[in-house]
């Protein structure tokens, strides 16, 4: 059986068969390289160029169950989410916690669990009073300013507000490794 050729045409008279074939594996192996990185390069650029709807607020209770006194609490709240074309509802962790900065009302504040260093999710240590980051050991006061470790700021605050008595919060994204907090839209 005759082995299979590329056809004639493609061979220049200065190109020899072995130069062709180099040739096309050459080619053939860039194409595929490029195809098996685009998963990586979406990843890895995914806390930049990711997002969310930005327009849904979640419902958490009664702002009277959060109690000046109480430690943070963690709740789970769905999100709309746009990943690439697909949209798709996604669960985020957040904490209720008592504070007065930025965002804050009437002494609350809702914290994105997302650590501001390198995106891992931040815990609370009830035992120690702190928020802690399991990846790296940032740690976070009560109200999720910044105490120590390589985050470059303070647990970022989200959006509140008030309906008939109960907090509202919605979930936003916030580019990692930078001092200030800066929304990804
Ligand atoms: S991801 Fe949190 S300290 Fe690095």
């Amino acid at each position: 059986m005759e082995a299979l050729k590329p056809p004639e045409d493609a061979i220049t008279p200065k190109m020899g068969r072995r130069r062709f074939i180099g040739w096309a594996m050459g080619i053939g192996g860039a194409v595929t390289a490029v195809l098996l990185s685009i998963p990586l390069v979406r990843f890895a650029l995914y806390p930049i160029f990711g997002g969310s709807s930005g327009a849904r607020w979640s419902g958490l209770g009664s702002i009277d169950q959060f109690t000046p006194n109480s430690d943070p609490t963690r709740k789970t709240i769905k999100v709309m989410q746009l990943a690439g074309w697909q949209e798709g509802m996604s669960e985020k962790a957040i904490y209720v916690t008592k504070g007065n900065r930025n965002g804050s009302l009437n002494g609350v504040e809702v914290l994105t669990a997302v650590c501001p260093h390198l995106g891992c999710d931040v815990q609370w240590a009830a035992g120690k009073g702190i928020f802690y980051c399991p990846c790296h050991g940032s740690r976070f006061a009560p109200d999720g300013k910044y105490l120590a470790g390589p985050a470059p700021r303070g647990m970022d605050t989200l959006p509140l507000r008030l309906s008939n008595g109960q907090l509202e919060v919605r979930y936003q994204y916030y580019r990692n490794l930078l001092p200030n907090k800066e929304i990804v839209t």
